[in-house]
Protein backbone atom coordinates (compact mmCIF):
# COMPACT_ATOMS: atom_id res chain seq x y z
CA UNK A 1 0.00 0.00 0.00
CA UNK A 2 1.50 3.19 -1.29
CA UNK A 3 -0.60 5.73 -0.12
CA UNK A 4 0.28 7.50 3.46
CA UNK A 5 -2.09 6.69 5.81
CA UNK A 6 -0.52 6.90 9.35
CA UNK A 7 -1.64 3.74 10.39
CA UNK A 8 0.75 3.12 12.91
CA UNK A 9 0.07 6.85 14.20
CA UNK A 10 -3.71 6.17 14.01
CA UNK A 11 -3.75 3.01 15.60
CA UNK A 12 -1.61 4.30 18.91
CA UNK A 13 -4.20 6.73 18.78
CA UNK A 14 -6.99 5.03 18.76
CA UNK A 15 -5.78 2.26 21.39
CA UNK A 16 -6.52 3.84 24.51
CA UNK A 17 -10.17 4.00 22.94
CA UNK A 18 -10.92 1.17 21.59
CA UNK A 19 -7.71 -1.39 22.22
CA UNK A 20 -9.11 -4.35 20.22
CA UNK A 21 -9.19 -2.38 17.25
CA UNK A 22 -7.64 -3.82 13.86
CA UNK A 23 -7.12 -1.59 11.14
CA UNK A 24 -6.76 -2.45 7.27
CA UNK A 25 -7.06 0.10 4.66
CA UNK A 26 -7.38 -1.72 0.94
CA UNK A 27 -6.24 -0.59 -2.58
CA UNK A 28 -9.81 -1.84 -3.64
CA UNK A 29 -12.91 -3.47 -2.62
CA UNK A 30 -16.54 -3.41 -3.34
CA UNK A 31 -17.72 -1.46 -0.49
CA UNK A 32 -15.80 -1.38 3.12
CA UNK A 33 -19.65 -1.93 4.79
CA UNK A 34 -20.52 -5.03 2.63
CA UNK A 35 -17.46 -6.42 3.89
CA UNK A 36 -17.82 -5.68 8.21
CA UNK A 37 -21.45 -6.84 7.44
CA UNK A 38 -19.80 -10.15 5.57
CA UNK A 39 -17.36 -10.62 8.07
CA UNK A 40 -20.33 -10.12 11.17
CA UNK A 41 -22.30 -12.29 9.43
CA UNK A 42 -19.72 -15.06 9.55
CA UNK A 43 -19.37 -14.61 13.06
CA UNK A 44 -16.16 -12.21 13.22
CA UNK A 45 -17.10 -9.31 15.32
CA UNK A 46 -14.00 -7.62 16.58
CA UNK A 47 -13.64 -4.11 16.25
CA UNK A 48 -12.29 -3.50 12.86
CA UNK A 49 -11.76 -0.02 10.56
CA UNK A 50 -11.42 -0.80 6.93
CA UNK A 51 -10.49 1.86 4.54
CA UNK A 52 -10.24 1.69 0.94
CA UNK A 53 -8.84 4.07 -1.65
CA UNK A 54 -11.84 2.76 -4.13
CA UNK A 55 -14.74 0.87 -3.97
CA UNK A 56 -16.59 -0.69 -6.75
CA UNK A 57 -19.75 -1.31 -5.11
CA UNK A 58 -20.07 1.60 -2.81
CA UNK A 59 -23.84 1.66 -1.02
CA UNK A 60 -25.37 4.51 0.18
CA UNK A 61 -29.11 4.68 2.26
CA UNK A 62 -32.23 3.44 0.94
CA UNK A 63 -30.46 1.05 -1.46
CA UNK A 64 -28.97 3.99 -3.12
CA UNK A 65 -24.83 3.75 -4.79
CA UNK A 66 -22.11 5.50 -3.55
CA UNK A 67 -19.92 6.25 -6.67
CA UNK A 68 -16.39 6.79 -6.31
CA UNK A 69 -13.93 7.33 -9.38
CA UNK A 70 -11.52 4.76 -9.97
CA UNK A 71 -8.77 7.14 -10.71
CA UNK A 72 -8.86 9.99 -8.56
CA UNK A 73 -5.56 11.63 -7.65
CA UNK A 74 -4.79 10.98 -4.17
CA UNK A 75 -4.81 14.15 -2.84
CA UNK A 76 -8.07 14.82 -3.94
CA UNK A 77 -9.97 11.09 -3.56
CA UNK A 78 -12.79 10.77 -1.20
CA UNK A 79 -12.28 9.59 2.56
CA UNK A 80 -14.56 6.04 2.08
CA UNK A 81 -14.14 3.75 5.71
CA UNK A 82 -16.40 1.46 7.91
CA UNK A 83 -15.54 0.98 11.48
CA UNK A 84 -17.49 -1.91 12.76
CA UNK A 85 -17.87 -2.73 16.45
CA UNK A 86 -20.15 -4.29 19.35
CA UNK A 87 -22.36 -2.04 20.68
CA UNK A 88 -24.84 -2.24 23.23
CA UNK A 89 -26.56 1.17 24.11
CA UNK A 90 -29.62 1.08 26.18
CA UNK A 91 -31.59 2.63 23.37
CA UNK A 92 -30.78 2.81 20.01
CA UNK A 93 -33.02 5.60 18.55
CA UNK A 94 -30.52 8.36 17.44
CA UNK A 95 -27.55 6.31 16.68
CA UNK A 96 -26.79 7.54 13.12
CA UNK A 97 -27.88 11.49 14.09
CA UNK A 98 -25.10 11.09 16.85
CA UNK A 99 -22.36 9.78 14.23
CA UNK A 100 -23.59 12.52 11.91
CA UNK A 101 -23.33 15.06 14.97
CA UNK A 102 -19.46 13.50 15.47
CA UNK A 103 -18.39 14.00 12.06
CA UNK A 104 -19.83 17.19 11.02
CA UNK A 105 -18.23 18.65 14.26
CA UNK A 106 -14.62 17.18 13.44
CA UNK A 107 -15.48 18.13 9.66
CA UNK A 108 -16.03 22.29 11.23
CA UNK A 109 -15.57 22.35 14.29
CA UNK A 110 -16.52 26.43 14.65
CA UNK A 111 -19.43 25.55 12.39
CA UNK A 112 -17.41 28.73 9.91
CA UNK A 113 -17.77 26.55 6.56
CA UNK A 114 -21.53 26.00 7.33
CA UNK A 115 -21.60 22.02 7.32
CA UNK A 116 -25.46 21.36 8.33
CA UNK A 117 -26.86 17.80 9.75
CA UNK A 118 -29.70 16.99 7.15
CA UNK A 119 -31.91 14.31 8.64
CA UNK A 120 -30.89 11.94 9.15
CA UNK A 121 -27.24 11.36 8.51
CA UNK A 122 -26.41 13.79 5.42
CA UNK A 123 -24.05 16.54 5.77
CA UNK A 124 -24.91 19.33 3.67
CA UNK A 125 -22.69 22.44 2.98
CA UNK A 126 -25.67 25.35 1.47
CA UNK A 127 -27.59 22.34 0.45
CA UNK A 128 -24.73 20.44 -1.09
CA UNK A 129 -23.53 16.85 0.26
CA UNK A 130 -20.49 17.36 1.71
CA UNK A 131 -20.76 13.33 3.26
CA UNK A 132 -22.89 10.30 3.60
CA UNK A 133 -23.12 8.26 6.60
CA UNK A 134 -24.79 4.21 6.30
CA UNK A 135 -25.34 2.30 10.06
CA UNK A 136 -26.28 -1.19 9.48
CA UNK A 137 -26.08 -3.84 12.15
CA UNK A 138 -25.96 -7.34 12.74
CA UNK A 139 -26.72 -9.24 15.69
CA UNK A 140 -24.60 -11.02 17.77
CA UNK A 141 -26.58 -13.49 19.74
CA UNK A 142 -29.96 -13.71 19.82
CA UNK A 143 -32.07 -12.13 23.06
CA UNK A 144 -28.91 -9.78 23.13
CA UNK A 145 -28.86 -6.36 23.69
CA UNK A 146 -25.66 -6.25 21.86
CA UNK A 147 -25.26 -6.08 17.95
CA UNK A 148 -22.12 -5.65 15.91
CA UNK A 149 -22.82 -2.06 14.18
CA UNK A 150 -20.97 -1.38 11.11
CA UNK A 151 -20.97 2.87 10.51
CA UNK A 152 -19.47 3.52 6.68
CA UNK A 153 -18.74 7.09 6.27
CA UNK A 154 -18.01 8.85 2.57
CA UNK A 155 -16.43 12.09 2.73
CA UNK A 156 -15.78 14.28 -0.36
CA UNK A 157 -12.21 15.58 -0.19
CA UNK A 158 -11.68 17.28 -3.56
CA UNK A 159 -14.04 17.94 -6.54
CA UNK A 160 -16.71 16.09 -7.59
CA UNK A 161 -18.82 15.54 -10.56
CA UNK A 162 -22.44 16.44 -9.97
CA UNK A 163 -23.67 13.65 -13.14
CA UNK A 164 -26.14 11.75 -11.61
CA UNK A 165 -26.25 12.53 -8.24
CA UNK A 166 -29.56 13.73 -6.62
CA UNK A 167 -27.76 16.33 -4.56
CA UNK A 168 -25.55 18.57 -5.62
CA UNK A 169 -21.98 17.79 -4.33
CA UNK A 170 -19.86 19.97 -1.77
CA UNK A 171 -16.31 19.00 -0.88
CA UNK A 172 -13.94 19.50 2.00
CA UNK A 173 -11.07 21.11 -0.18
CA UNK A 174 -13.32 24.28 -0.99
CA UNK A 175 -12.30 25.89 2.45
CA UNK A 176 -9.52 23.49 3.07
CA UNK A 177 -7.31 23.25 -0.01
CA UNK A 178 -4.92 21.38 1.66
CA UNK A 179 -7.05 18.32 3.44
CA UNK A 180 -6.08 15.05 2.46
CA UNK A 181 -8.13 11.75 3.15
CA UNK A 182 -5.79 10.44 5.46
CA UNK A 183 -5.48 13.52 7.27
CA UNK A 184 -9.76 13.84 8.10
CA UNK A 185 -10.01 9.98 8.88
CA UNK A 186 -7.14 10.98 11.66
CA UNK A 187 -9.07 14.08 12.37
CA UNK A 188 -12.60 12.38 12.88
CA UNK A 189 -12.06 9.37 14.09
CA UNK A 190 -11.12 9.51 18.21
CA UNK A 191 -14.15 11.79 18.89
CA UNK A 192 -16.49 9.56 16.88
CA UNK A 193 -15.20 6.49 19.35
CA UNK A 194 -15.13 9.04 22.10
CA UNK A 195 -19.22 9.92 21.23
CA UNK A 196 -20.30 6.35 19.94
CA UNK A 197 -19.00 5.68 24.40
CA UNK A 198 -21.34 8.77 25.33
CA UNK A 199 -24.31 7.36 23.02
CA UNK A 200 -23.46 3.68 24.37
CA UNK A 201 -24.01 5.22 27.82
CA UNK A 202 -26.76 8.00 27.57
CA UNK A 203 -28.22 7.59 23.83
CA UNK A 204 -29.07 10.51 21.61
CA UNK A 205 -30.21 12.80 24.45
CA UNK A 206 -26.66 14.65 24.80
CA UNK A 207 -26.53 14.93 21.26
CA UNK A 208 -29.65 16.81 20.47
CA UNK A 209 -28.54 20.27 21.05
CA UNK A 210 -25.64 19.80 19.00
CA UNK A 211 -27.51 18.47 16.37
CA UNK A 212 -30.25 21.08 16.64
CA UNK A 213 -27.14 23.42 16.31
CA UNK A 214 -26.43 22.41 12.70
CA UNK A 215 -29.78 21.08 11.78
CA UNK A 216 -30.71 22.62 8.25
CA UNK A 217 -34.19 21.71 7.85
CA UNK A 218 -35.76 23.06 11.17
CA UNK A 219 -38.00 25.89 10.18
CA UNK A 220 -38.29 24.51 6.35
CA UNK A 221 -40.58 23.96 3.93
CA UNK A 222 -40.37 20.02 3.16
CA UNK A 223 -41.87 17.50 1.46
CA UNK A 224 -41.55 13.74 2.69
CA UNK A 225 -40.52 11.10 0.14
CA UNK A 226 -44.45 9.95 0.29
CA UNK A 227 -45.36 13.62 -0.88
CA UNK A 228 -46.72 14.79 2.68
CA UNK A 229 -45.46 18.29 2.49
CA UNK A 230 -44.97 20.56 6.30
CA UNK A 231 -42.59 22.49 7.78
CA UNK A 232 -39.94 20.94 9.93
CA UNK A 233 -40.17 21.49 13.58
CA UNK A 234 -36.24 19.89 14.56
CA UNK A 235 -36.02 16.63 15.86
CA UNK A 236 -37.22 15.13 19.64
CA UNK A 237 -35.15 13.43 22.01
CA UNK A 238 -34.61 9.80 20.16
CA UNK A 239 -33.68 11.42 16.79
CA UNK A 240 -37.11 11.53 15.37
CA UNK A 241 -38.28 14.19 12.59
CA UNK A 242 -40.58 16.12 13.48
CA UNK A 243 -43.11 17.89 10.81
CA UNK A 244 -46.09 19.84 11.15
CA UNK A 245 -48.20 19.01 8.41
CA UNK A 246 -52.14 19.63 7.40
CA UNK A 247 -53.12 16.46 9.91
CA UNK A 248 -50.91 17.77 12.76
CA UNK A 249 -47.12 17.02 14.15
CA UNK A 250 -45.90 13.86 12.19
CA UNK A 251 -42.99 12.22 13.74
CA UNK A 252 -41.11 10.34 11.91
CA UNK A 253 -38.30 7.84 12.63
CA UNK A 254 -38.13 5.33 9.93
CA UNK A 255 -34.84 5.17 8.06
CA UNK A 256 -37.25 4.20 5.02
CA UNK A 257 -38.36 8.07 4.77
CA UNK A 258 -36.63 10.89 2.99
CA UNK A 259 -37.38 14.37 3.15
CA UNK A 260 -36.02 17.45 0.74
CA UNK A 261 -36.29 21.04 1.60
CA UNK A 262 -38.75 22.70 -0.83
CA UNK A 263 -36.60 25.57 -1.60
CA UNK A 264 -33.01 26.29 -1.72
CA UNK A 265 -30.88 27.19 1.89
CA UNK A 266 -31.77 31.00 2.76
C1 LIG B 1 -25.46 7.85 1.91
O1 LIG B 1 -25.13 8.94 1.49
O2 LIG B 1 -26.61 7.41 1.71
C2 LIG B 1 -24.46 7.02 2.66
C3 LIG B 1 -23.16 6.88 1.92
C4 LIG B 1 -22.15 6.05 2.67
C5 LIG B 1 -20.91 5.82 1.85
C6 LIG B 1 -19.85 5.11 2.62
S1 LIG B 1 -18.33 5.05 1.73
C7 LIG B 1 -17.70 3.89 2.89
C8 LIG B 1 -18.82 2.93 3.23
N1 LIG B 1 -18.90 1.85 2.28
C9 LIG B 1 -20.02 1.90 1.57
O3 LIG B 1 -20.34 1.08 0.68
N2 LIG B 1 -20.78 2.92 1.96
C10 LIG B 1 -20.15 3.68 3.02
Amino acid sequence: MAAPWFEDELAAELAPLLPALRLEVVAEIDSTSSELMRRARDGRHAPALLVAEHQTAGRGRLGRAWESARDAPREVAPLMFSLGLPLAPRDWSGLSLAVGVSVAESLDPSGAAGVALKWPNDLWVQDRKLCGILIETALLQAESAERYVVIGIGVNIGPRRADGLRTAPAWLQEWRPQATAAMVLRELLPPLLRDLGLFAERGFVPFADRFAARDTLRGRDVTLSDGTEGHCEGVGWGGELLVRTADGLQTITSSEVSVRPRRAAP
